[in-house]
């Protein structure tokens, strides 16, 4: 069969996998292929046992891989054959020299970059998919068109929005797909070809076009903005259990406003994924490059609120607990830095639990889908007798003094506390990091109960 399109997207991770596997269920009519250099990656992409925890992706996969979706490690003849090329590798925050902590480590994009220009023998389209600085396609199109064979490059941003546990709905049904482009002829031609992809089922109104830089910048605002609601309300936790305020309270009352809008204000153990630090930390960063010293103090403040959530959880644990866990066995309910997805990273439970061991309490992992990342993540300390990881949260409960709910996985609001309460040593503690739990049930099982940002409720 002759394809309409080629698509080719380099990086097979969370965003590359679901992203590919959408286009390609849904525009039959291209061939869609996704490359990395990560074999194994491919390997299990190409399995029953793909990479990535994701409800609905295997069902998304299965419908076109094989016919229209193909995952692979040949680079090079993928980038030579394909149309449009979309880069998703990842970019974390660099870790050395200029800007260590902050900036963006553009590595893996330059070189996928010099090797588009190394394999190519056509023009092609390149679209930055990845989160990248604003003005970074500007680097990227010095870099693709500084070729002498003559091959001209159009660099396109199209920032990817969607949510890690709710891939492949955001995906299907998308709030709003964003193309910027330059707005030269060869620019605004190049993004009607990628509007034609998403036109297959995205409605014409949510695609948004705008200039590139735009694109760049709002990929990074829109991260900022959805972290920033998080460390609002959860600064607001500190205080309501100052007040005997309720958190949840003030959330349900503020969100009724239609101009704050319900989303996102939901206090937590502090906010996680791959992404809102990196993001805030890279906008941070360059803002202070263009000296705008007030901006970048705004945002990193988001950071800190963040960092704070996660320290003052614990001193809560270490304060309702005697001064002192040394010894005591502390049962992590989820891993994972939010429901459904397997994925730890940036997760607050890893920041807890290094806390918790650092103070020589004996902590127990628990988590349905996270533990041989959370294995990873507390590497130096997998072979402590002071660690324990174990999937069943009854198991992990056993001898506790106290259970702390790090992930708000559906299973964990409907255990049998009763059955936990009896196992658990006495007195018995849960601190409620998401909110999640029937606090005044557990309460009157017998357990001391420290939900966030509301009154405790405690036997003594
Ligand atoms: P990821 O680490 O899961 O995947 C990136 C993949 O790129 C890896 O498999 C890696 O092996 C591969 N790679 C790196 N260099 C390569 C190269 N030269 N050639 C081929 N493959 C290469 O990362 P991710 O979570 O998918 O994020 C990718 C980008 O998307 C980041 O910029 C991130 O900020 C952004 N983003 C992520 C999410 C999310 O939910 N995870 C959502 C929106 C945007
Ligand atoms: C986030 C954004 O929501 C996506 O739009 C964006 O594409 C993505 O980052 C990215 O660029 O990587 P993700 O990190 O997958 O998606 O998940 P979120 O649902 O945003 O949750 C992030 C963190 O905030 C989680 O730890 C979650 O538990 C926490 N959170 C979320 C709260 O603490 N309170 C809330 O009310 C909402």
């Amino acid at each position: 069969m002759e394809f309409a399109k080629k698509i080719l997207c380099i990086g097979a991770g969370y965003v590359g996998g679901p992203t590919m596997a959408v286009i390609a269920a849904k525009c039959p009519q291209y061939k869609v292929t996704v490359v990395d250099i990560n074999k194994a990656r491919i390997n299990a992409w190409n399995s029953d046992a793909l990479p990535i925890y994701e409800p609905g992706l295997f069902e998304v996969v299965k419908q076109a891989r094989g016919r229209n979706l193909f995952f692979s490690t040949d680079i090079d003849a993928a980038i030579d054959e394909a149309d449009i090329i979309f880069v998703s590798v990842n970019t974390p925050t660099k870790s050395f020299g200029e800007g260590a902590g902050k900036a963006a480590d553009l590595q893996y994009w330059e070189l996928t970059a010099r090797n588009i220009v190394k394999v190519s023998r056509v023009d092609k389209i390149i679209i930055e998919k990845s989160t990248l600085p604003v003005r970074t396609a500007e680097a990227m199109g010095r870099i693709l068109n500084a070729n002498e064979k003559g091959i001209h490059f159009e660099v396109l941003s199209n920032p990817e929005f969607l949510a890690e546990g709710t891939a492949i709905e955001d995906l299907n049904d998308p709030d709003r797909v964003l193309i910027g482009s330059q707005l030269t002829p060869e620019g605004v031609k190049a993004r009607s070809q990628v509007v034609e992809i998403y036109a297959n089922w995205v409605p014409k109104e949510k695609i948004v076009t705008s200039n590139v830089w735009s694109a760049e910048l709002s990929k990074l605002v829109a991260n900022a903005f959805l972290a920033q609601r998080i460390s609002s309300i959860n600064s607001i936790s500190a205080l309501c259990e100052k007040t005997e305020a309720d958190v949840t309270e003030v959330s349900r009352t503020i969100g009724m406003d239609s101009r704050i809008g319900k989303r996102f204000l939901m206090s937590s153990v502090g906010f996680g994924g791959s992404c809102f630090k990196k993001d805030i930390l890279n906008l941070v960063y360059i803002c202070q490059s263009y000296g705008l010293t007030e901006v970048a103090d705004y945002w990193e403040s988001v950071v800190r609120m963040n960092e704070y959530q996660k320290r003052r959880f614990v001193q809560t644990m270490l304060k309702a607990m005697f001064n002192t866990v040394a010894g005591k066995r502390i049962a992590l309910l989820g891993f994972a830095f939010k429901a459904d997805t397997g994925d730890t990273r940036e997760s607050p439970a890893i920041e807890i639990a290094k806390q918790l061991l650092e103070e020589q309490a004996r902590v127990v992992i628990s988590d349905p889908k996270a533990l041989d990342n959370a294995k990873i993540d507390l590497a130096p300390y997998v072979d402590s007798d002071r660690i324990e990881f174990v999937e069943d949260p009854y198991v992990a409960a056993k001898g506790a003094h106290a259970i702390a709910v790090m992930t708000e996985w559906n299973a964990y609001k409907t255990l049998d506390y009763k059955k936990i309460f009896s196992s658990m040593e006495r007195p018995a503690f849960v601190f409620d990091g998401r909110n999640i739990l029937n606090h005044k049930e557990l309460f009157e099982i017998g357990f001391n109960v420290f939900p966030l940002g509301q009154p405790t409720l405690k036997h003594f």
